[in-house]
């Protein structure tokens, strides 16, 4: 098709198109995995276009829970085929580790699943730098998930040293510079404090990589492919795409909480660099938050709640890391960073998460506002040490005690929840479409 031909097509379809984004509003882990579930069922195509295996995606169906990483959460979705774009960095690894963990549950990808031939790869050194780097020594501790995130979107920056999908398809070429690269960061990586063992455990000896490079080639081949024309051609065929974005807003790495971030784009901002689409392309974006706020890892959090009340929603709501398990840090909805974040994410709707975990508290409280050495502030300020001085405003609600885990009409919640979801709605500027009141694909309450 020309590309004049297949311009005019996008446009046609796009008058009629459903192309959706999901997005997380928090610092993470809101529930992405579940909403992007339920809508693939309505998708032809569901698209990661950011992050890598720092995410960790949670899926249930019934008794079986699925723990996704690279894959996008449509895989369990038979019908959609599942994309990961050039604006994910690929650990080999993870991936081969990923399909055939599913593949011994029953799920075969293959015809299903295409991975960017333009995606960076994650290799053994970036994961150990991002653990000398996090370590405490090197400057502001973030406390990363330790999987490569961070320096391999460094190394694609710097451009000569870095390594793509298509660069695992035609390795015989790349040997030598591999080798080069090799050599090199072992004296960077020396300089950081890396110790004898972590040296010679594989991370950066060039002929253990390449082995491992040689062992995932084979098995990753048949999915490497030009996403970008791909889903051109998918588009101008009227087929329906979902965007699903890993790690959270506050995450992101120019309007997140820096340098406590991830180091991609992780709203709509991203989708047409990561996913290698028009940006015109998507009008809704659902924004995930839960009911409340969580952070794993370090950085300010000044709804935090470090008394009885947090630990009761992190037992209860089961907040700790998909990824790495770490317990989640737990505090009150932050209405303040959420209007920030649906600026920045581009956020159409909000999908209300654990609204079940709220249950059985006597109140509820929202942040409603942020001070700053007496000065009232609109946003969050720029400097991390600013924001962790901040001082917040809550308004507390009065809670409810009722099970709500099997309530499936919006007014068949406690009058309490449904003013808890009106506040929040109120304060934020934008429709909660769908509350959810538990993890599976039917405890999900539709109001749109
Ligand atoms: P993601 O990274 O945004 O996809 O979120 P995670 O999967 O890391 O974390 C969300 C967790 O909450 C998962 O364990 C989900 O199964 C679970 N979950 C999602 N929605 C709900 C809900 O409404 N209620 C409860 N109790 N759990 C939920
Ligand atoms: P999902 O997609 C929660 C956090 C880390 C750390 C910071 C930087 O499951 O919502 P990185 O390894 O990306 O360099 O870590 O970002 N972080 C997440 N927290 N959920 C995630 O992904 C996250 N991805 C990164 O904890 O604070
Ligand atoms: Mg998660």
């Amino acid at each position: 098709m020309s590309s004049a031909a297949s311009q005019s097509n996008t446009t046609i379809s796009n008058n009629e198109s459903r192309h959706s984004c999901v997005v997380g509003m928090g610092w993470g882990d809101e529930g992405k995995g579940k909403i992007v579930d339920l809508l693939a069922r309505e998708f032809d195509v569901v698209v990661r276009f950011n992050g890598g295996a720092n995410a960790g995606h949670t899926v249930r169906i019934g008794d079986e829970s699925f723990a996704l990483h690279l894959l996008p959460s449509g895989v369990l979705r038979e019908k959609a085929v599942s994309v990961i774009g050039p604006g994910v960095v690929v650990d080999p690894v993870a991936l081969v580790e990923e399909i055939e963990g599913l593949q011994s549950r029953g799920i075969d990808l293959t015809g299903r699943l295409l991975v960017s031939d333009r995606a960076h790869l994650v290799m053994p050194y970036h994961k150990l730098e991002d653990r000398l780097r996090d370590s405490g020594t090197q400057g502001q501790k973030i406390g990363t998930t330790a999987k490569g995130i961070g320096p391999c979107y460094a190394e694609k920056m710097l451009r000569s040293s870095a390594f793509r999908m298509i660069d695992l398809v035609h390795l015989d070429r790349q040997a030598e510079r591999l080798k080069a690269v090799c050599e090199r960061k072992r004296s960077t990586l020396m300089a950081m404090g890396a110790d004898d063992a972590s040296l010679n455990d594989g991370a950066i000896e060039f002929e253990a990589i390449l082995s491992t490079l040689k062992s995932t080639q084979p098995k990753l081949l048949k999915f490497v492919a030009d996403t970008t024309a791909w889903l051109d051609d998918a588009v101008s065929s009227g087929r329906q795409l979902l965007f699903e974005s890993a790690n959270g807003m506050l995450l992101d790495i120019d309007h997140g909480t820096f340098p406590y971030v991830t180091a991609s784009h992780t709203g709509l901002n991203g989708v047409s660099a990561g996913a290698g689409v028009s940006p015109h392309l998507v009008r809704r974006c659902v924004g995930v938050s839960k009911a409340y706020a969580t952070r794993v890892g370090n950085g300010p959090f000044p709804s935090e709640l470090q008394d009885e009340r947090g630990d009761r929603i992190r037992e209860v709501g089961r907040e700790y890391g998909t990824t790495t398990g770490r317990p989640r840090r737990c505090g009150w909805l932050d209405a303040v960073s959420l209007r920030q974040t649906k600026l920045l994410g581009g956020v159409t709707e909000i999908a209300m998460m654990h609204m079940d975990t709220l249950s059985g508290m006597d109140e509820v409280g929202i942040c409603t506002g942020y001070r700053l050495r007496g000065e009232s502030l609109r946003s969050i300020p720029a400097d991390s040490e600013d924001y962790a001085a901040v001082e917040p405003e809550f308004e507390m609600l009065p809670g409810w005690r009722a099970d709500i885990s099997r309530v499936t009409q919006f007014e068949a919640l406690p009058a309490e929840a449904q003013n808890y979801i009106g506040r929040v709605e109120a304060l934020v500027g934008a429709p909660i479409s769908m509350v959810s009141v538990g993890p599976e694909r039917n405890q999900t309450i539709h109001r749109i």
